[in-house]
């Protein structure tokens, strides 16, 4: 089959004469996948010779022309070619071989915005400030040059070392041609979709807008406000304009939500109907930005920060830094049922997990403890009704912590196994008061309040058998 000269004609080659001369896959050396997508994997490259570093995406040809994706391949390439500011991925190069498109885009060596959102579970409100200004200044460039990029979420914001943001993934971005402010037919992520997209299907800058609010509203509250089990759901919260901002919620940062979310694309501050960006950039949510420096500013530290909750608790700061994201991942748990436990149990919740005692307590518990049918024949040493908070949401689930140890949660109503704390040695347990305590795992914070007010006994019996499986894993060493 002669596939290879059809692909040619399809998919553009630079029609620019001054285009530097061709770059070919065997000048770079591959590393790890930075990202996936349905359409292209980005893989880390290294330049052979000047051993500058890209996030070269790679395009599967065949793969692109039989699912009739040409035109958002040349549409992102066309945009990022128009794109010259810090707050974007900049497009270096671009060449193909028989199999394959290659984009040579610059390396956001800190990855995604949502990484770190997921790590700390909310941002406070410096961050969060920080951050929505950065997006402001990156969607008023853009809009100036006529792109609207219609696909706009956390997922699509990654940073560069420094942790400034560049926006990427611009298939599906919209160049609206001689001052015509609409742009009609693709549908985005659900989450973030304005109404508009979805129910006359076209798209305004002011879509771009609205995702913004959607964002801003996350940052700080650590969920989407058009959240939903489904997409039918989630789409028909935002044709209602359904929206719940909780409690706890800036007063400044709950304005500014409630003139991006309109319906009416009009009406969105920032829009050029409402006067453009200047009326935005003055919002009181922006009271301390210096909007000329930002771009060289330090950003602000993303720690682990619990924001204050409808009972009138205040904010509770970590004081343990974390990761920077370029740390590595946690251990996985160590396959300790070969090296069977050597320690005594000491006390309260299920003593011995030695040998024969050890099946005594676990035929009781088989018979006795709902929780058994979670734990995969683990003894469980601690359970109880946890609260675990996510910025300002909170969802109450049994914990199970068990001998191996791990530690589960379920939700108590459907019981159903929700997932399960990923315990390792580079985990650290941090006490904030008689009921809330912070277990800190290198991919996330989980912020947990025992309504009974153990927190410390959760710590002590944590770092207990955490000690004991390190134990056993020093004796296997040995
Ligand atoms: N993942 C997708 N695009 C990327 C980029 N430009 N830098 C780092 N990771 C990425």
């Amino acid at each position: 089959m002669a596939a290879n000269p059809a692909e040619k004609e399809v998919i553009p080659e630079d029609s620019d004469s001054k285009a530097q001369p061709k770059r070919s896959r065997d000048e770079f050396v591959f590393d790890k996948i930075l990202g996936e997508g349905s359409y292209s994997t980005v893989v880390l490259a290294t330049d052979k010779v000047t051993k500058k570093q890209y996030a070269m995406k790679i395009l599967d040809k065949r793969h692109i022309i039989r699912e009739k994706k040409v035109p958002y391949v040349s549409r992102e390439k066309d945009v990022l070619t128009r794109l010259d500011h810090p707050f974007f991925v900049k497009l270096y190069f671009t060449f193909q071989d028989k199999d394959n498109l290659y984009f040579g885009l610059s390396l956001a060596k800190r990855g995604e915005l949502l990484e770190y959102l997921k790590k700390v579970g909310a941002f406070d409100e410096n961050a969060a400030q920080f951050y929505t200004a950065e997006i402001v200044l990156a969607l008023e460039y853009l809009h100036s040059k006529g792109i609207i990029h219609r696909d706009l979420k956390p997922e699509n914001i990654l940073l560069d070392e420094n942790m400034h943001i560049q926006i990427t993934d611009f298939g599906t971005a919209k160049i609206i041609e001689g001052g015509n402010d609409r742009a009609n037919s693709f549908v985005g992520t659900a989450e973030y979709v304005s109404p508009e997209l979805l129910q006359n299907k076209v798209a305004f800058k002011s879509s771009d807008l609205w995702a913004l609010g959607c964002i801003l509203c996350q940052l700080l509250s650590g969920r989407p406000p058009f959240h939903a089990p489904n997409e039918y759901l989630c789409f028909q919260k935002i044709t209602k304009l359904e929206y719940m901002i909780p409690e706890g919620f800036p007063d400044n940062a709950r304005d500014l939500v409630s003139k991006l979310l309109l319906l009416d694309p009009a009406a969105r501050l920032g829009c050029d109907q409402m006067g453009g960006y200047p009326p935005l950039k003055d919002h009181l949510f922006f009271e301390d930005i210096d909007w000329e420096t930002i771009h060289e500013q330090t950003p602000p530290k993303l720690m682990p920060y619990l924001p204050s909750n409808t009972k009138g608790e205040s904010a509770l700061r970590s004081d343990i830094l974390i990761g920077d994201g370029s740390s590595e991942e946690g251990s996985e748990l160590s396959d300790w049922e070969l090296f069977p436990s050597s320690t005594k149990s000491t006390n309260q919740t299920a003593a011995g997990s030695e040998g024969q005692e050890r099946e005594e307590q676990l035929k009781q518990q088989a018979k006795d403890s709902p929780w058994n049918q979670f734990v995969n024949g683990e003894l469980i040493v601690m359970t109880g009704l946890i609260d675990k908070r996510k910025g300002l949401f909170s969802k109450r689930r049994q914990f199970i912590l068990t001998d191996k140890p791990r530690l589960y949660y379920v939700d108590p109503v459907n019981m159903d196994l929700k997932g399960e704390v990923p315990l390792s040695d580079s985990m650290t347990i941090e006490v904030k008061n008689w009921k809330i305590f912070f277990v800190h795992t290198p991919s996330r914070t989980y912020y947990l309040e025992d309504p009974t007010g153990q927190s410390q006994k959760w710590a002590d019996t944590l770092n207990e058998w955490m000690a004991k499986r390190k134990a056993r894993n020093t004796d296997k060493q040995s």
